[in-house]
């Protein structure tokens, strides 16, 4: 991908507009509250827009019931988020009568879909923001205008580009995460990520480190790379190997750098020395895998096969010791016979994952997949949920027992009160760990051994 050719938006006359808004809401201490479905991408794009809040006055409200914005950042990866949706909207005309100057919006992926979007804003009149995922850069005055009491709709069918200079309110803790692309380009017959977050494109690598350098000035002590596929990221001649050297070696105080999601067909060999040579790159892997079986993945524009996928987790557990991998899994995708359900199990059994997101297929309106014949019939695809979560509770804690003596370092993240008070951290292969230990120890790194594990976590005790 050539990054000259894409468009870099900088947020500067945005931020003048934040500005305007602070000044005008001066003293009716307005406050925020967004909810956020999905994966890490909408996530962090709720820390922008709460960035871009805070800049314009506004300061967070712990309930809905408190809150003078409600903004509701959607997903609409699979058919249930968008039933839960209209429901959690429709709920909020109470409020509004309560509070006459709430202004309740709906953003993120879902609104990027036109017809949900004009669905929405028509059955519920009382929403007064909708934007698609490519408007982010617009909210200062799309905030603006309903201020003014203007009702805004704003869905542009834009390839999306990057922005720069978005204010960002992280949410407090010890670890954070960067964006280093946006979009997709892999049209996954399934998926419909691409059609809503536009194509690949990448931010430059000295943004990147910039932000990074500044998280880390700020007190985090771990920064999750973020993309949809972030081994495609390209930019100024720069891959993703490189760009862990570049930031692992410029940002020495970073203690870890993790990054996700991988897809398996851009793994390189360069990737898995860079996890197996640099100290900060956690041993940690997210590799969907989605399927087990040839044909299926195929039909799901993979463009992998099994043997190649064990390939790299052979390839990543000889070079990289104690490294943990994890994936997602559908079941139940259009033509999948019993055989190509088995085909999964198998696999499931041989990766040894020590954690799987499982889903049943959902048709996304729109997708390549949603229009295969051989659709398969809810009740079935429950069943083969049912079948392969319950084989996976079996190899999980298998994967477990070489931990045994091991000893490691944790970062604690916080004290588990539901028995015995136990401190939990993960290690750097995202393993979460529970030991006894004093809770002034939350945030930092601690060394700990193992002496035994429950389903998929480990516990231990502090070591000296
Ligand atoms: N149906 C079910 N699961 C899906 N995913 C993406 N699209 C669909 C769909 N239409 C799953 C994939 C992906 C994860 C984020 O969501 O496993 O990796
Ligand atoms: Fe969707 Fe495939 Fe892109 Fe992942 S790689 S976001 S599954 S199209």
């Amino acid at each position: 991908m050539n990054n000259e050719l894409q468009h870099i938006y900088e947020l500067g006359e945005g931020l003048e507009t934040l500005d305007r808004i602070k000044a005008r809401i001066d003293g009716l201490n307005l406050r925020y509250f967004i909810e956020t479905y999905g994966c890490q991408m909408n996530e962090h794009d709720s820390e922008k827009i709460a960035g871009m809040l805070v800049r314009a006055g506004y300061t967070k409200a712990e309930t809905k019931q408190d809150a003078d914005l409600i903004l509701f950042n959607t997903c609409c990866v699979r058919e249930h988020a968008e039933k839960r949706t209209f429901g959690n909207v429709g709920f909020i005309k109470e409020l509004k009568q309560i509070n006459p100057r709430l202004i309740l919006g709906v953003c993120g992926c879902m609104m990027q879909q036109r017809e949900v979007a004009n669905r929405l804003f028509a059955r519920f009149p009382f929403v007064d923001l909708i934007f698609g995922t490519h408007e982010l850069k617009n909210f200062p005055a799309m905030l603006e205008n309903c201020l003014d009491k203007k009702r805004v709709f704003n869905v542009s069918d834009s390839d999306g580009e990057v922005i720069e200079g978005l204010p960002v309110e992280r949410n407090a803790g010890f670890s954070t995460f960067v964006n280093i692309m946006y979009g997709c380009n892999n049209f996954c017959t399934y998926c419909i990520v691409p059609y809503v977050r536009g194509r690949e494109r990448s931010r430059k690598p000295e943004d990147i480190l910039n932000e990074v350098r500044s998280v880390v000035a700020g007190g985090y002590s771990e920064v999750t790379l973020l993309g949809q596929n972030v081994n495609s990221y390209s930019c100024d001649g720069m891959d993703f190997p490189r760009l862990l050297t570049l930031i692992s070696n410029e940002v020495p105080e970073l203690k870890r750098l993790r990054f996700m999601t991988s897809h398996p067909k851009d793994l390189s060999p360069e990737l898995i020395m860079a996890m197996a040579q640099l100290d900060n790159v956690c041993k940690h892997i997210h590799l969907p895998v989605q399927s087990g079986s040839d044909s299926i993945l195929k039909k799901m524009n993979r463009r992998y096969t099994t043997a190649d996928y064990l390939k790299i987790v052979d390839e990543l557990r000889q070079n990289v010791p104690f490294v943990e991998i994890t994936t997602d899994i559908i079941v139940g995708f259009p033509g999948e016979t019993e055989e190509d359900f088995q085909a999964t199990l198998d696999l499931v059994k041989k990766v040894g994952y020590s954690n799987a997101y499982t889903f049943a297929y959902s048709p996304r309106e729109g997708t390549v997949a949603a229009r295969m014949e051989d659709q398969i019939p809810d009740e079935e695809k429950k069943r083969r949920l049912n079948k392969l979560n319950a084989v996976l509770a079996e190899t999980i804690p298998e994967n477990n027992e070489k931990y045994i003596g091991y000893s490691g370092e944790i970062l604690v993240e916080g004290v588990d009160h539901r028995g015995e008070p136990l401190l939990f951290g993960k290690l750097s292969n995202f393993k979460m760990v529970y030991v006894e230990g004093d809770e002034s120890l939350v945030g930092s790194f601690v060394d700990i051994k193992v002496d035994g594990f429950r389903f998929n976590s480990l516990f231990g005790h502090i070591a000296n």
